[in-house]
């Protein structure tokens, strides 16, 4: 059983703390991420909200995917990120909580979370769902990218590891544990029209692709 202490405020100080250097986890994770950003099917005059906007990086590949008449909010709770992302792309940025998101209902066409939900207790992911659904418009399309549960023996030994070291300090992974997503999702009312595993130097993140 994994314990999950990681609250916002850690949330904060840890990912403020790190700031750039969470661009070294594109050594893990750009794969997924750039296999992600190809399943939200963007298209010119889109509006989209990448909640845990990070570093930037993924941002401005999904600004200059919606050019020219698309808008993509970047969300973070962490001020540093958020000035990282503002020096990477031109997109509007909005420091909030990811429980409490500030936008009307309906108001976009898709939405990116990566590697944010791994980071929230388990109890609470299924009401983050909730909002998350209730600012996509009906028939939008979401995208979720978390760390997971291993899917070979390389990547089944580094989330066993993980674990070990995540159940001494979270803090010590980011807060970061392996979800699989996939009922949360369902039981929220999406429906799921793919789930993939991308394993990059032993390192599985789940891919969920869901349309309201
Ligand atoms: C693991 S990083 C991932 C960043 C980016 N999505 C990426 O894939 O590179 C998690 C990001 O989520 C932000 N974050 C963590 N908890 C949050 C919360 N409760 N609300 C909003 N942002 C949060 C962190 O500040 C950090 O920028």
């Amino acid at each position: 059983m994994i314990k999950n202490t990681l609250d916002t405020h850690k949330a904060q100080r840890f990912y403020d703390l790190v700031g750039k250097r969470y661009d070294w986890f594109e050594y893990f994770e750009s794969r997924a991420k750039d296999q992600a950003i190809k399943m939200l099917d963007l298209t010119p005059g889109k509006k989209i909200l990448n909640v845990g906007v990070g570093t930037g990086v993924q941002q401005a590949q999904i600004e200059s995917d919606i050019k020219p008449d698309g808008i993509a909010i970047g969300l973070d709770i962490s001020p540093v990120m958020l000035n990282l992302a503002r020096s990477r792309s031109s997109s509007p940025l909005c420091r909030a909580d990811t429980r409490h998101l500030p936008f009307a209902d309906s108001c976009y066409d898709c939405l990116y979370a990566a590697y944010i939900l791994d980071l929230i207790p388990l109890g609470e992911i299924p009401a983050i769902l909730k909002q998350f659904s209730r600012v996509l418009r009906q028939g939008g399309r979401m995208v979720l990218l978390a760390l997971t549960e291993g899917v070979d023996v390389p990547s089944r030994a580094v989330v066993g590891a993980w674990k070990i070291v995540y159940n001494l300090s979270p803090m010590l992974c980011g807060g970061c544990r392996p979800l699989t997503l996939t009922e949360l999702v369902q039981e929220t009312g999406f429906k799921i029209i793919s789930r993939q595993v991308v394993v990059q130097l032993a390192i599985p993140s789940e891919i969920i692709t869901a349309i309201k």
